[in-house]
């Protein structure tokens, strides 16, 4: 038997820049309510989104992201080349290849960085910062560029009154490069393909071309509002656990921007501290889809509310159905 040389990693992750990008466009309630029989005390009791972020023609997902990943890497005082892997999430991407991650790569100077996508929609963000937290361990790349990206507005019907007023745009990044200790912990996540339906595209790309109209994104709201409540609060409660942390440890929680009010039971539910710092900016951006955090990472950074050595609690669900929830350390 030959014995193979195999590479050995740093003792942990951490992430080291945070960036993100919005749309220009806000869209308030009000204009909204001229595409769906609606109102915007509905909206924003049953939501709390009192506006959101549209992207323009020149605001695509490879601009976006950029915009993003340029961000990240200039707050982590990295260069493009110090990228050993670029990893996107995003369920929007609207050709089948090459990988947006491969394209934005060579966008912002990162080649010959590995470079692919990841599907896995809202949570989408934190399967890939798994990955990259993996890859830095292992020694298999020093420096990940994590880029999550998506505009549901591709794929959104304004006349549904069901999701119209959710989905928005928008993108969001961080950099992962080796630590002398963990600084992301371990991820809590999976997956429930039985459930495929309950989020999902009213076409498969053949027949939309076939019939000549987009695929949008339908949903029955009610059934993921009440898996939320339960198997993610689970989930965002054992990603606690699994880092080695107490509730009260906790100082900062970005779940995924999907309601308010998930937002509000799963504070009810997982006991943390009564200060700990809240993303509620679905109030402003909408439901962003993978982006949702990293925005909420910047956003928090940009109103100067994080602490080196911060602990966040991050939790992201959605079609598939899917999930992923980790604690990681913030620069
Ligand atoms: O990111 C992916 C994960 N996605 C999610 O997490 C979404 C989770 N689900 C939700 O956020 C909520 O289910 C929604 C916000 C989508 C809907 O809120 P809801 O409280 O579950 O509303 P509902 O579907 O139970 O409808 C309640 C009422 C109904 O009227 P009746 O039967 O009580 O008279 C609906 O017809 O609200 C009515 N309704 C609306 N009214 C005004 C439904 N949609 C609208 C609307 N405007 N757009």
């Amino acid at each position: 038997m030959t014995d193979l040389r195999q590479t050995t990693g740093a003792p942990g992750s951490h992430i080291l820049g945070v960036g993100a990008y919005e749309p220009r466009r806000v869209v308030d309630n009000a204009e909204l309510c001229a595409w769906i029989d609606s109102s915007d005390e509905w909206i924003r009791q049953r939501t709390g989104i009192v506006e959101r972020r549209w992207a323009g023609e020149d605001e695509s997902l490879l601009a976006m992201t950029a915009t993003a990943g340029r961000r990240a890497l200039a707050h982590a005082g990295m260069a493009p080349t110090d990228v050993d892997a670029v990893l996107v999430a995003t369920v929007t991407r609207l050709a089948q290849f090459p990988a947006l991650a491969v394209e934005l790569a060579a966008e912002l100077g990162c080649g010959p960085a590995a470079a692919w996508d990841v599907s896995a929609a809202c949570a989408g963000f934190g399967y890939a910062l798994a990955q990259a937290d993996a890859l830095v361990r292992a020694g298999t790349a020093r420096h990940v560029l994590v880029v999550a990206g998506d505009r549901l507005t591709d794929l959104t019907d304004f006349h549904d009154r069901a999701t119209a007023f959710l989905f928005a745009d928008g993108a969001g990044a961080v950099v992962v490069g080796p630590w002398d200790r963990p600084g992301v912990g371990p991820v809590v996540w999976g997956s429930d393909g039985s459930q495929k339906d309950v989020i999902r595209q009213t076409l498969a790309w053949d027949a939309a071309v076939a019939k000549g109209q987009p695929p949008f994104i339908t949903m029955d709201g009610q059934k993921v509002f009440k898996w939320a409540l339960t198997d993610v609060v689970e989930v965002t409660r054992r990603a606690i656990e699994a880092a080695g942390l107490r509730p009260e440890q906790i100082d900062l929680f970005v779940p995924h921007q999907a309601n308010d009010r998930i937002t509000d039971a799963m504070l009810r539910q997982l006991r943390l501290p009564a200060d700990v710092v809240v993303s509620r900016h679905i109030r402003q951006t909408g439901n962003t889809s993978s982006s949702s955090i990293p925005i909420g990472l910047a956003r928090l950074y940009h109103d100067g509310l994080v602490a080196p050595g911060a602990t966040c609690l991050m939790v992201g669900f959605g079609a598939g159905l899917v999930f992923a929830g980790q604690v990681a350390v913030l620069p």
